[in-house]
């Protein structure tokens, strides 16, 4: 029989968050299926951004914060006080709008760097087929395997957002956040990240970040729209896109807000 608990990677209980005085979220229950791709997708500022930095605990990092409720990843709870945002943040990767390799190290040791810091592996050898695997996995091998000791900062806008990806993936997370990765970049790098995540998400659960319904309808397999701060409906992708319960919903999906 399925385990049903052992579905969800993910599992967001009653999340409530204040940034200063502002409610920015309001009581998001969510549940995250194992080897999809979820999209949160919403108008501009409803929060969508403020739930990916609660999930990896960045928010933490941010004054007057307040946090209630639970997130769990697998059975771990992880905005817990036991739990260190370190780990919390190797398990939980994450990807932002502007790509932002470290420029002058090599596109070599832009993937390398967090495996060998969090000792990963073991050898120099393990270390090389790591990085291959990873750039392998981000669809960019093929483009830098004859250059991978020059600087970052000589790739184009898209091989750098593709390195992103490839530095996250080298640390092996269970789940991979992706803020807007494709809005700085033309509609072929956009095509090429849009394709790579159905691919990856055999590997690692998705949960991606969009204000463009077009784009969550090409990719994703869950979506759930958010709207000042509440998730107003959630469900499989198909359903959301074709059959909106919700007259925001459809507002949204139809491109009459956002
Ligand atoms: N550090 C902060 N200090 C104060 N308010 C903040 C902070 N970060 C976010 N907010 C507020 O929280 C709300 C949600 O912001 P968030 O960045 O999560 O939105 P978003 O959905 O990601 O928007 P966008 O599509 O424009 O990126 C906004 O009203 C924003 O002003
Ligand atoms: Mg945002």
């Amino acid at each position: 029989m399925k385990n049903i608990e052992n579905s969800y990677v993910l599992r967001i209980k009653d999340l409530n968050v204040w940034i200063g005085d502002r409610h920015v979220l309001k009581n998001i229950n969510l549940d995250i299926p194992r080897n999809t791709v979820f999209t949160i997708m919403g108008p501009s500022g409803s929060g969508k951004s403020t739930l990916l930095r609660t999930i990896n605990r960045i928010i933490e990092l941010y004054q007057n914060v307040k946090i209630s409720g639970e997130i769990y990843l697998e059975n771990i709870k992880i905005n817990d006080q036991n739990t260190r945002p370190e780990n919390v943040r190797r398990l939980i990767g994450m990807v932002f709008q502007i790509p932002n390799p470290l420029p002058h190290l090599s596109i070599y040791d832009n993937v390398a760097l967090g495996p060998k810091y969090n000792k990963l592996v073991k050898s120099k050898k393990e270390l090389d087929e790591l990085v291959k695997w990873a750039l392998e996995r981000a669809y960019l091998w093929d483009e830098v395997k004859d250059r991978l000791h020059e600087p970052a900062r000589v790739l184009s806008g898209g091989q750098q957002q593709r390195l992103c990806i490839a530095r996250a993936l080298a640390m092996k997370p269970k789940i991979l956040l992706m803020d807007e990765p494709t809005s700085n970049l033309d509609p072929v790098g956009s095509s090429k990240i849009e394709e790579l995540m159905i691919e990856l998400k055999k590997i690692v659960t998705i949960i991606l970040v969009t204000h463009y319904p077009f784009q969550a309808s090409r990719v994703s397999d869950y979506v759930a729209f958010i709207y000042d701060g509440q998730i107003i409906e959630t469900g499989p992708a198909e359903e959301i896109f074709t059959r909106p319960k919700n007259p925001l919903t459809e507002k949204f999906v139809t491109g009459r807000i956002g």
